[in-house]
Protein backbone atom coordinates (compact mmCIF):
# COMPACT_ATOMS: atom_id res chain seq x y z
CA UNK A 1 0.00 0.00 0.00
CA UNK A 2 1.00 3.49 -0.47
CA UNK A 3 1.08 4.99 2.48
CA UNK A 4 1.33 9.00 3.52
CA UNK A 5 2.77 10.02 6.75
CA UNK A 6 2.18 13.38 7.55
CA UNK A 7 4.35 14.57 10.63
CA UNK A 8 6.49 11.66 9.29
CA UNK A 9 9.92 12.63 10.33
CA UNK A 10 8.65 13.23 13.41
CA UNK A 11 9.29 10.98 16.70
CA UNK A 12 6.17 8.63 16.45
CA UNK A 13 6.26 9.23 12.37
CA UNK A 14 9.51 8.56 11.76
CA UNK A 15 9.22 4.95 13.49
CA UNK A 16 6.15 4.16 11.98
CA UNK A 17 7.35 4.88 9.05
CA UNK A 18 10.63 1.86 9.72
CA UNK A 19 7.82 -0.68 10.51
CA UNK A 20 5.50 0.18 7.66
CA UNK A 21 8.47 -0.17 5.51
CA UNK A 22 9.70 -3.40 6.97
CA UNK A 23 5.67 -4.70 6.37
CA UNK A 24 6.22 -4.14 2.51
CA UNK A 25 4.40 -0.73 2.01
CA UNK A 26 5.79 2.14 0.33
CA UNK A 27 5.86 5.25 2.84
CA UNK A 28 5.52 8.85 1.84
CA UNK A 29 7.27 11.20 4.46
CA UNK A 30 5.35 14.77 4.56
CA UNK A 31 6.35 17.31 7.26
CA UNK A 32 6.91 21.01 7.58
CA UNK A 33 10.23 20.06 10.38
CA UNK A 34 8.86 22.85 12.40
CA UNK A 35 9.76 19.95 15.28
CA UNK A 36 12.32 17.69 13.44
CA UNK A 37 14.84 17.31 10.71
CA UNK A 38 15.11 16.17 6.78
CA UNK A 39 18.24 14.08 8.30
CA UNK A 40 15.73 11.38 9.84
CA UNK A 41 14.70 10.48 6.31
CA UNK A 42 18.43 9.72 5.48
CA UNK A 43 18.57 7.09 8.87
CA UNK A 44 15.41 5.76 7.59
CA UNK A 45 16.92 4.83 4.80
CA UNK A 46 19.59 3.21 6.22
CA UNK A 47 17.35 0.80 8.61
CA UNK A 48 15.15 0.22 6.15
CA UNK A 49 17.29 -0.18 3.08
CA UNK A 50 14.94 2.24 0.87
CA UNK A 51 15.26 5.50 -0.25
CA UNK A 52 11.73 7.50 1.49
CA UNK A 53 10.49 10.43 -0.26
CA UNK A 54 9.96 13.19 1.60
CA UNK A 55 8.29 15.98 0.88
CA UNK A 56 8.86 19.25 3.07
CA UNK A 57 5.52 21.24 3.22
CA UNK A 58 3.01 22.06 5.84
CA UNK A 59 -0.63 20.59 6.00
CA UNK A 60 -2.19 24.02 5.83
CA UNK A 61 -1.15 24.10 1.94
CA UNK A 62 -4.00 21.79 0.90
CA UNK A 63 -3.02 22.77 -2.75
CA UNK A 64 0.48 20.98 -2.11
CA UNK A 65 -0.91 17.73 -0.46
CA UNK A 66 -3.14 17.26 -3.17
CA UNK A 67 -0.52 17.29 -5.68
CA UNK A 68 1.34 14.77 -3.43
CA UNK A 69 -1.57 12.38 -3.00
CA UNK A 70 -2.01 12.21 -6.48
CA UNK A 71 1.96 12.05 -7.34
CA UNK A 72 2.37 9.79 -5.44
CA UNK A 73 -0.91 7.55 -5.79
CA UNK A 74 -1.59 7.47 -2.10
CA UNK A 75 -4.12 4.78 -0.75
CA UNK A 76 -3.77 5.50 2.82
CA UNK A 77 -3.06 8.92 4.90
CA UNK A 78 -1.70 8.22 8.64
CA UNK A 79 -1.93 11.82 10.05
CA UNK A 80 0.89 12.51 13.01
CA UNK A 81 1.60 16.30 11.98
CA UNK A 82 0.80 18.31 14.93
CA UNK A 83 2.28 20.55 18.05
CA UNK A 84 2.24 18.55 20.88
CA UNK A 85 3.70 20.71 24.20
CA UNK A 86 0.84 21.48 26.50
CA UNK A 87 2.04 24.64 28.18
CA UNK A 88 2.57 26.23 24.66
CA UNK A 89 -0.82 25.66 23.42
CA UNK A 90 -2.07 27.15 26.91
CA UNK A 91 -0.21 30.05 26.31
CA UNK A 92 -0.96 30.21 22.57
CA UNK A 93 -3.96 28.66 21.79
CA UNK A 94 -4.72 30.70 18.20
CA UNK A 95 -1.57 28.55 16.80
CA UNK A 96 -2.13 25.57 18.30
CA UNK A 97 -5.92 25.40 17.00
CA UNK A 98 -4.96 26.41 13.53
CA UNK A 99 -2.00 24.12 13.03
CA UNK A 100 -3.89 21.00 14.93
CA UNK A 101 -7.18 21.54 14.17
CA UNK A 102 -6.40 23.91 10.75
CA UNK A 103 -4.29 21.48 9.57
CA UNK A 104 -6.74 18.78 9.69
CA UNK A 105 -9.29 20.22 8.01
CA UNK A 106 -6.74 21.16 5.10
CA UNK A 107 -5.96 17.63 4.83
CA UNK A 108 -9.45 16.43 5.03
CA UNK A 109 -10.49 19.03 2.18
CA UNK A 110 -7.45 17.22 0.03
CA UNK A 111 -8.07 13.81 0.61
CA UNK A 112 -12.26 14.29 -0.58
CA UNK A 113 -10.51 16.23 -3.38
CA UNK A 114 -9.03 12.79 -4.26
CA UNK A 115 -11.00 10.26 -3.20
CA UNK A 116 -8.99 8.85 -0.58
CA UNK A 117 -10.85 8.11 2.72
CA UNK A 118 -8.64 5.92 4.86
CA UNK A 119 -7.01 8.05 7.66
CA UNK A 120 -5.18 6.96 10.86
CA UNK A 121 -5.74 9.90 13.19
CA UNK A 122 -2.93 10.65 16.04
CA UNK A 123 -5.38 11.64 19.03
CA UNK A 124 -4.19 10.91 23.08
CA UNK A 125 -5.21 10.32 26.22
CA UNK A 126 -5.47 13.82 26.91
CA UNK A 127 -8.83 13.84 25.41
CA UNK A 128 -10.55 11.89 28.51
CA UNK A 129 -9.32 15.10 31.13
CA UNK A 130 -9.96 14.20 34.69
CA UNK A 131 -10.51 10.85 35.46
CA UNK A 132 -13.42 9.52 36.48
CA UNK A 133 -12.51 5.61 37.03
CA UNK A 134 -9.09 4.02 36.13
CA UNK A 135 -8.32 2.60 33.84
CA UNK A 136 -9.92 4.74 31.01
CA UNK A 137 -11.69 2.85 28.34
CA UNK A 138 -13.32 4.09 25.10
CA UNK A 139 -16.35 4.83 26.62
CA UNK A 140 -14.91 7.25 29.15
CA UNK A 141 -16.47 10.55 29.09
CA UNK A 142 -14.03 12.85 26.85
CA UNK A 143 -13.44 16.31 28.72
CA UNK A 144 -10.16 17.76 27.67
CA UNK A 145 -8.42 19.88 30.12
CA UNK A 146 -5.98 22.08 28.32
CA UNK A 147 -6.26 23.44 24.85
CA UNK A 148 -3.56 21.21 23.29
CA UNK A 149 -5.89 18.29 24.38
CA UNK A 150 -9.34 20.23 23.19
CA UNK A 151 -7.68 20.72 19.41
CA UNK A 152 -7.27 16.78 19.37
CA UNK A 153 -10.82 16.20 20.79
CA UNK A 154 -12.17 19.03 18.12
CA UNK A 155 -10.29 16.63 15.44
CA UNK A 156 -12.00 13.49 16.66
CA UNK A 157 -15.45 15.22 16.59
CA UNK A 158 -14.84 16.57 13.12
CA UNK A 159 -13.84 12.92 11.60
CA UNK A 160 -16.90 11.93 13.82
CA UNK A 161 -19.12 14.22 11.69
CA UNK A 162 -17.28 12.91 8.31
CA UNK A 163 -17.88 9.08 9.25
CA UNK A 164 -21.74 9.95 9.94
CA UNK A 165 -21.93 11.94 6.77
CA UNK A 166 -19.89 9.35 4.23
CA UNK A 167 -19.99 5.86 5.48
CA UNK A 168 -17.13 5.26 2.81
CA UNK A 169 -14.56 6.69 5.13
CA UNK A 170 -12.35 4.12 7.45
CA UNK A 171 -11.28 6.13 10.07
CA UNK A 172 -8.59 5.05 13.05
CA UNK A 173 -8.69 7.48 15.93
CA UNK A 174 -5.22 5.86 17.87
CA UNK A 175 -5.04 7.59 21.66
CA UNK A 176 -2.10 7.15 22.89
CA UNK A 177 -0.90 7.13 25.98
CA UNK A 178 2.93 7.96 26.44
CA UNK A 179 5.34 6.75 24.09
CA UNK A 180 8.89 6.72 24.92
CA UNK A 181 11.83 4.74 23.88
CA UNK A 182 13.44 4.29 20.21
CA UNK A 183 14.27 2.41 17.61
CA UNK A 184 17.16 -0.62 18.34
CA UNK A 185 19.32 1.02 15.91
CA UNK A 186 19.61 3.52 17.88
CA UNK A 187 19.23 6.15 15.03
CA UNK A 188 16.29 7.64 15.44
CA UNK A 189 14.09 8.31 19.08
CA UNK A 190 12.63 11.52 20.87
CA UNK A 191 15.15 14.32 20.13
CA UNK A 192 13.82 17.80 20.93
CA UNK A 193 15.05 20.71 20.82
CA UNK A 194 15.63 22.93 23.75
CA UNK A 195 14.65 21.45 27.05
CA UNK A 196 12.45 18.65 26.41
CA UNK A 197 9.13 18.77 28.01
CA UNK A 198 8.65 15.17 28.43
CA UNK A 199 10.13 13.04 31.17
CA UNK A 200 12.13 10.04 29.60
CA UNK A 201 13.91 12.86 27.30
CA UNK A 202 14.67 14.21 30.44
CA UNK A 203 15.85 11.64 32.10
CA UNK A 204 17.66 10.66 29.72
CA UNK A 205 19.48 14.12 29.55
CA UNK A 206 20.35 14.37 33.30
CA UNK A 207 21.70 10.28 32.86
CA UNK A 208 23.87 11.83 30.09
CA UNK A 209 24.74 14.99 32.40
CA UNK A 210 23.69 17.24 29.69
CA UNK A 211 21.13 18.60 32.50
CA UNK A 212 22.14 18.69 36.20
CA UNK A 213 18.94 17.14 37.64
CA UNK A 214 15.26 16.02 37.63
CA UNK A 215 12.45 17.74 39.28
CA UNK A 216 9.92 15.49 40.10
CA UNK A 217 6.53 17.69 40.46
CA UNK A 218 4.56 16.02 43.36
CA UNK A 219 5.09 13.46 45.57
CA UNK A 220 2.09 13.39 47.66
CA UNK A 221 -0.45 12.02 45.39
CA UNK A 222 -2.28 9.17 45.90
CA UNK A 223 -0.47 6.81 44.30
CA UNK A 224 2.03 4.01 45.59
CA UNK A 225 4.91 6.08 46.34
CA UNK A 226 3.11 9.42 46.03
CA UNK A 227 4.35 10.66 42.64
CA UNK A 228 2.55 10.83 39.01
CA UNK A 229 1.69 7.55 37.58
CA UNK A 230 1.38 7.18 33.72
CA UNK A 231 0.65 4.32 31.22
CA UNK A 232 4.33 4.32 29.20
CA UNK A 233 4.13 2.63 25.94
CA UNK A 234 7.59 1.60 23.73
CA UNK A 235 7.17 3.62 20.60
CA UNK A 236 8.06 0.64 18.65
CA UNK A 237 4.55 -0.87 20.10
CA UNK A 238 2.83 2.02 19.13
CA UNK A 239 4.03 2.06 15.60
CA UNK A 240 2.94 -1.71 15.14
CA UNK A 241 -0.17 -0.25 16.36
CA UNK A 242 -0.36 2.03 13.31
CA UNK A 243 0.05 -1.52 11.23
CA UNK A 244 -2.50 -3.17 12.88
CA UNK A 245 -4.84 -0.12 12.80
CA UNK A 246 -4.70 -0.11 8.73
CA UNK A 247 -4.91 -3.72 8.32
CA UNK A 248 -7.84 -3.78 10.52
CA UNK A 249 -9.73 -0.78 8.74
CA UNK A 250 -8.87 -2.23 5.20
CA UNK A 251 -11.54 -5.56 7.25
CA UNK A 252 -13.86 -3.52 9.13
CA UNK A 253 -16.62 -1.74 7.98
CA UNK A 254 -17.10 0.51 10.22
CA UNK A 255 -16.19 4.22 9.30
CA UNK A 256 -14.82 5.58 12.31
CA UNK A 257 -13.45 4.04 15.67
CA UNK A 258 -11.25 4.98 18.38
CA UNK A 259 -8.93 2.80 20.31
CA UNK A 260 -6.31 3.24 23.21
CA UNK A 261 -2.76 2.25 23.08
CA UNK A 262 -1.16 1.95 25.84
CA UNK A 263 0.13 -1.25 27.90
CA UNK A 264 -2.64 -1.39 30.35
CA UNK A 265 0.27 -0.64 33.25
CA UNK A 266 0.95 2.12 35.26
CA UNK A 267 4.22 3.11 36.04
CA UNK A 268 5.27 6.04 38.84
CA UNK A 269 7.98 8.86 38.01
CA UNK A 270 10.34 7.34 40.70
CA UNK A 271 9.69 3.88 39.18
CA UNK A 272 10.50 5.38 35.83
CA UNK A 273 13.99 6.64 37.21
CA UNK A 274 14.88 3.89 38.87
CA UNK A 275 14.40 1.56 36.07
CA UNK A 276 16.36 4.08 34.00
CA UNK A 277 19.39 4.29 36.41
CA UNK A 278 18.78 0.22 35.80
CA UNK A 279 19.18 0.22 32.21
CA UNK A 280 21.31 3.11 31.79
CA UNK A 281 24.30 2.25 34.56
CA UNK A 282 24.16 6.16 35.26
CA UNK A 283 22.97 8.46 38.10
CA UNK A 284 19.46 10.29 37.47
CA UNK A 285 19.98 12.81 40.40
CA UNK A 286 16.63 14.21 41.19
CA UNK A 287 14.95 16.54 43.66
CA UNK A 288 11.32 16.17 44.52
CA UNK A 289 9.06 19.89 44.59
CA UNK A 290 5.16 20.92 45.20
CA UNK A 291 2.16 19.39 42.24
CA UNK A 292 2.19 21.57 39.00
CA UNK A 293 -1.34 22.97 38.19
CA UNK A 294 -2.92 21.07 35.87
CA UNK A 295 -0.95 18.05 35.99
CA UNK A 296 -3.06 14.32 36.54
CA UNK A 297 -2.12 12.17 39.92
CA UNK A 298 -2.50 9.02 37.94
CA UNK A 299 -3.87 7.70 34.33
CA UNK A 300 -3.58 4.23 32.64
CA UNK A 301 -5.45 2.71 30.02
CA UNK A 302 -8.15 0.12 29.29
CA UNK A 303 -5.88 -2.20 26.22
CA UNK A 304 -8.97 -4.81 26.43
CA UNK A 305 -10.70 -2.61 23.14
CA UNK A 306 -6.88 -3.20 20.58
CA UNK A 307 -6.33 -6.18 21.54
CA UNK A 308 -10.34 -7.68 20.25
CA UNK A 309 -9.97 -5.23 17.27
CA UNK A 310 -6.44 -4.58 16.26
CA UNK A 311 -5.19 -8.04 17.69
CA UNK A 312 -2.98 -5.61 18.92
CA UNK A 313 -0.82 -5.55 22.58
CA UNK A 314 2.47 -3.87 23.63
CA UNK A 315 5.06 -6.13 24.33
CA UNK A 316 8.11 -4.30 25.07
CA UNK A 317 9.16 -3.65 28.90
CA UNK A 318 10.03 -0.58 31.01
CA UNK A 319 13.48 -2.04 30.81
CA UNK A 320 13.32 -2.05 27.02
CA UNK A 321 12.19 1.53 27.12
CA UNK A 322 14.94 2.67 28.94
CA UNK A 323 17.89 0.71 27.64
CA UNK A 324 16.21 1.57 23.68
CA UNK A 325 16.31 5.64 25.19
CA UNK A 326 19.62 5.48 26.50
CA UNK A 327 20.87 3.52 23.30
CA UNK A 328 19.38 6.36 21.19
CA UNK A 329 21.18 8.73 23.84
CA UNK A 330 24.56 7.90 23.29
CA UNK A 331 24.54 6.77 20.00
CA UNK A 332 22.96 10.49 18.90
CA UNK A 333 25.41 12.36 21.32
CA UNK A 334 28.24 10.71 19.33
CA UNK A 335 26.90 11.46 16.05
CA UNK A 336 26.54 14.95 16.79
CA UNK A 337 29.90 15.61 18.03
N1 LIG B 1 4.62 12.07 21.88
C1 LIG B 1 3.55 12.06 22.66
O1 LIG B 1 3.68 12.03 23.89
C2 LIG B 1 2.15 12.05 22.07
C3 LIG B 1 1.08 11.59 22.84
C4 LIG B 1 -0.19 11.60 22.31
C5 LIG B 1 -0.39 12.06 21.00
N2 LIG B 1 0.66 12.52 20.27
C6 LIG B 1 0.42 13.05 18.92
O2 LIG B 1 1.12 12.24 17.98
C7 LIG B 1 1.54 13.04 16.88
C8 LIG B 1 3.03 12.83 16.67
O3 LIG B 1 3.71 13.19 17.87
P1 LIG B 1 5.29 13.12 18.00
O4 LIG B 1 5.59 12.82 19.41
O5 LIG B 1 5.86 12.27 16.93
O6 LIG B 1 5.63 14.65 17.75
P2 LIG B 1 6.77 15.31 16.85
O7 LIG B 1 6.76 16.77 17.12
O8 LIG B 1 8.06 14.58 17.00
O9 LIG B 1 6.22 15.02 15.38
C9 LIG B 1 5.25 15.84 14.76
C10 LIG B 1 5.77 16.20 13.38
O10 LIG B 1 4.80 17.02 12.72
C11 LIG B 1 5.47 18.06 12.06
N3 LIG B 1 4.50 19.16 11.91
C12 LIG B 1 3.92 19.90 12.88
N4 LIG B 1 3.07 20.79 12.35
C13 LIG B 1 3.10 20.60 10.99
C14 LIG B 1 2.44 21.21 9.89
N5 LIG B 1 1.60 22.23 10.05
N6 LIG B 1 2.70 20.76 8.64
C15 LIG B 1 3.58 19.74 8.46
N7 LIG B 1 4.24 19.13 9.46
C16 LIG B 1 4.00 19.56 10.71
C17 LIG B 1 6.68 18.40 12.93
O11 LIG B 1 7.73 19.01 12.22
C18 LIG B 1 7.07 17.01 13.45
O12 LIG B 1 8.03 16.40 12.60
C19 LIG B 1 1.17 14.48 17.22
O13 LIG B 1 -0.03 14.80 16.54
C20 LIG B 1 0.96 14.45 18.71
O14 LIG B 1 0.03 15.41 19.13
C21 LIG B 1 1.93 12.51 20.76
Amino acid sequence: MNILLTGGTGYIGSHTAATLVAAGHRVILYDNLCNSQASVADRLQTITGHALPLVVGDIRDTALLSKTLTTHQIEAVIHFAGLKAVGDSVKDPVTYFDNNVGGTISLLQAMKAVGIKTLVFSSSATVYGVPHYLPYDEKHPTGAINPYGRSKLHVEELLSDLAHADAGWRIACLRYFNPVGAHDSGLIGEDPSGIPNNLMPYVARVASKALPQLTIFGSDYDTPDGTGVRDYVHVMDLAEGHLAALISLSKGDSPIRYTNLGTGIGISVLQLVDAFQRASGQTVPHILAARRPGDLPAYYADVAKAKAELGWTAKRTLEDMCESTWHFQVTSRHANK
